[in-house]
Order: C-alpha cells, then structure tokens, then sequence
C-alpha cells in the first residue's frame, strides 16, 4: 500500500516513518525526541537558568570563541533580520556577499528593512574568492558585511576561514550565516574575528526547528548602542541583558532549549567535535563519489566549492526529480528537489546531523535502483 504524503509524515501512531536526508530540518535522534518530552519549569526558574547557561557554555566551545552566545525563538532568518537591524545605521551601507537563494534573502532583507543595501555576488554555483572581496571593497566603505559559510541551495561552502581575514582587514563588521554549517563544520570564530555567527538549529544540530543561535562580539555589541530604531523582539542589548542572568527576555522555547543542551553534551563528551567535523567530511565525500559513479554533474563549478552538510547535484540524466523524491520517500527516504530557481535542475541531498556513512550508503543504494529505473 502506498501512503500518502500526509500519512508517511504525520502518522499519528508512529510519527515520521521516513529517515531525512534532507539539508534540514533533519531526523531528530531517539535520545533528544525523549529529553524533548521531559516535564518543564518556567523559564524564570534555576533549573531553567541552569540549562540556558549550559547551552550558551556549549554553544562557545563548538564555535571556539569567548563571546557571548545568545538564544532566539525564532528560525535563523529572526537573527538575519537582527543584524541588519541592530548593526547597520541608516546612512551606512551594508554589503551582502551572496552565491545563491540565502544571499539573496539576506539582501532582501536588508532592504525590506530600509537600509543602504548593496549587494555582490558571483555566478551560482561559484564561491566568493580572497580577489573579489578585494576588487568588491576596494570600491567603497561597508562598515557591516554578510556573508554565508555555506549555501544551501547551491550546495558551494564558501571558504569562510581565506574569506574573513580578508573583510576583517577592511575595517568592516562580519556577520556569518553558518545555519547549514555550525555544529557540522569548523568555524573557529575567535581566530577568524567573526563579530555575528549565527545558525539555527534544525540542520546540523539535530533538533526541531523553531530555536536559533549566535555569537556577539564586543565590537557588534558596541556598535549596536549607537544604532536607532533596533526594534524590540530581535534587540541585541535586550536579549544580551537578560543573558547575562541566563534568561531570555520573553518566553524561549523551553524544550528545544533542553535538546540543545543534549545535543551539545553529546558533541562534546560523546562524538567530540573534530571527529563530528571528520565524519562530515567524510559524507561530503562520500556522496560526491556515488554522484561521479552515476555520472551526476555536481552544481558546484569546482570541486573545492563542495560543501560537506548538503550536496547539490545537477539532473544530469534529464529525469522526473519529483518522481524520483516521491519514489524513494515511499521507499523510507527524504532527499530534496532543488531551490527555488534550481528545481528539476539540480536536487539535494542532506547529509548532516546524526547521519552516519552506513546510514549514507543504504540511503544511496535504494536511490541508485530508482535512477536507473527512471533513465530506462
Ligand atoms: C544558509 C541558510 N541561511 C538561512 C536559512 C534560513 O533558515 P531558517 O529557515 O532557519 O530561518 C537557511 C535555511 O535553509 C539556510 O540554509
């Protein structure tokens, strides 16, 4: 019998049937579906205070740094629409670097909120190279610059740790998208001077949607005191007020806040960060070499773009992508047509969170039968 959608996602009995291999949200483990379940305290309580204090601890080990960590109830958009609110002033511009579909919401954004903005960007599939940057600032002052780490339509990982030196050195501040990289890849943000670096957490950390995560440098949390009009769910100095007592200022989402805290436990006792960093890497390559093998174009223009959390191949065998979805999610699969513009182009597969190469290899043997069903 075949399910529908409807069923296979929400069976009411058995939950999601499907394994996601999706760039997010992705399967949730077992072991944070039952922490999520556990009883809760107010958010104006110790034990809260206790576990949001964990979660900021956590979060500045994964990303290497000293600077505060702050907690949103939001997906990581709210934090997009944070910095070009709290950071930029009216008579600055502010520079969005964009290589696909999330760059491009980042410029909207910054122009939907009346800023000065400009933005840059290379053919997708392309990354934003040390020499563009140049040729790009060289032009002009941007006292606030956005950027991904990696992009999540295209599937290219813009070489972060070349790229922020180089903007650093302009003077500017720089806020890094890391949603489909942070927990996945390493982002050393004191090293690289990252003043914003922001994900949510329903990719590579594992979770539900519905929570979102930062770091704030000094110099962002500086400036932000001299910007207007920062409105009030998403001000910085508000949020980092409370934070200093652990709290938020308005109702977090309590329970995904507790998954954070099991999630972080566990890349940092159990896993360990470099080997979590290794086995990503490890999926990055694997899925690069099964597309090779059947003769599938990866999107990125150069192998060194690849990202290692998402893997955008190109429909080089001109089949039915939504059939070829639909197909292997009756099958107990989850992978993804293409963004936006690049649907029936291109598709994507996930590989990040909790997914082990064994995981990675069933999922690609069952989708490897229905490509060559579909080519014959
Ligand atoms: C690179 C990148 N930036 C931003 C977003 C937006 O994240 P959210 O849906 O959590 O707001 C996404 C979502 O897929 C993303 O991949």
């Amino acid at each position: 019998m075949v399910l529908n959608m409807s069923e296979l996602h929400f069976n009411k009995e058995k939950g999601c049937q499907i394994k996601l291999f999706t760039p997010g949200p992705v399967q949730v483990p077992e072991r944070v579906l039952k922490d999520l379940a556990k009883p809760n305290n107010t958010h104006r309580s110790k034990p809260y205070f206790e576990m949001h204090q964990m979660a900021t601890e956590g979060l500045q080990k994964v990303l290497f740094t000293k600077n505060e960590c702050l907690l949103f109830t939001s997906s990581a958009t709210g934090i997009m629409e944070a910095c070009v609110r709290n950071l930029v002033k009216d008579d600055e511009k502010v520079l969005f670097f964009s290589i696909g579909a999330f760059g491009d919401r980042w410029y909207e954004i910054g122009e939907a909120n009346g800023k000065i903005s400009i933005k840059e960007g290379v053919e997708w599939g392309g990354a934003i190279t040390p020499e563009f940057i140049h040729e790009v600032m060289e032009k002009d002052k941007y006292p606030v610059v956005c950027i991904q780490a990696n992009e999540t339509s295209t599937g290219v990982y813009n070489p972060i740790e070349q790229l922020a030196p180089v903007i650093k050195d302009y003077g500017s501040l720089l806020c890094v998208d890391a949603t489909s990289s942070m927990a996945g890849v390493k982002i050393e943000v004191d090293k690289l001077n990252i003043d914003v670096c922001l994900a949510s957490v329903q990719k590579c950390f594992a979770l539900p949607p519905g929570l979102s995560v930062c770091s704030i440098s000094q110099a962002a949390i500086d400036k932000t005191s001299e910007v207007k009009n920062r409105g009030h769910y998403f001000d910085f100095e508000t949020l980092l007020k409370s934070n200093k007592t652990h709290q938020t200022p308005t109702t977090p989402p309590i329970p995904q806040i507790r998954g954070l805290v099991t999630q972080l436990d566990y890349m940092l006792k159990e896993e360990g960060l470099e080997r979590r960093f290794e086995r990503h890497t490890q999926l990055g390559k694997r899925t690069r070499i099964w597309a090779r093998d059947m003769n599938l174009e990866m999107f990125p223009i150069k192998e060194e773009y690849c990202s290692n959390t998402v893997s955008t191949m190109k429909n080089s065998h001109n089949i039915d992508i939504a059939k070829m979805v639909e197909t292997l999610r009756e099958r107990g699969y989850g992978i993804v047509n293409g963004y936006g513009g690049l649907k029936n182009k291109t598709f994507r597969i996930g590989h990040m969170g909790e997914i082990t190469i064994n995981e990675l290899e069933e999922m690609l043997k069952v989708l490897t039968d229905i490509i060559v069903e579909l080519r014959s």
